[in-house]
């Protein structure tokens, strides 16, 4: 099967079999900042994606989900030069350990910061419930979303 999707704000047309994940496809064509995790059962957040903002689990998600709609990972967000506040903010606070969980929970922190302005520790941990770390514990990562929070205010909310 053929479809059309945006992936990183530039227009694609992306071909799979029907059965295909969209793990599976986004690897495919390059995308290798989503990571595998688990068993590809959804229960580690590393391939985390947004589609139209939303974080969904593209291991579980057919590619098909994806025929226009927006796909966002990480290398979107920002540059080595002009990174977005959240992972300003998650290397300052020492949040990235290993980077492995990394790109997945920056992606769960900013569809929380893109509705919620300041958010409270409950609701970080609820947002980032799906989000394994292996590695850091989740205070570091709960303190970089909300210095990244407090960055965005600043700028009325905007990266
Ligand atoms: Fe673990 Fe997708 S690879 S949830
Ligand atoms: Fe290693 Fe999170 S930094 S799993």
């Amino acid at each position: 099967m053929k479809f059309d999707t945006t992936i990183n704000g530039m227009a694609r047309t992306l071909e799979c079999e029907p059965t295909a994940t969209l793990f599976e496809v986004l690897r495919g064509a390059g995308h290798h900042s989503i990571k595998q995790g688990c068993d590809r059962e959804g229960t580690c957040g590393a391939c985390t994606v947004l589609l139209d903002g939303q974080p969904i689990l593209s291991c579980i998600t057919p590619a098909a989900k994806a025929a226009g709609h927006e796909i966002t990972m990480v290398e979107a967000l920002g540059t080595p030069a002009d990174p977005h506040p959240l992972q300003k903010a998650f290397v300052e606070a020492g949040a990235v350990q290993c980077g492995y969980c990394t790109p997945g929970m920056i992606l769960a922190a900013k569809s929380l910061l893109d509705r919620t302005t300041s958010p409270t520790d409950a609701q970080i941990a609820d947002a980032l419930s799906g989000n394994l770390c292996r590695c850091t514990g989740y205070v570091k990562i709960t303190e970089a979303v909300k210095n990244a929070a407090q960055e965005m205010a600043k700028n009325g909310g905007r990266r």
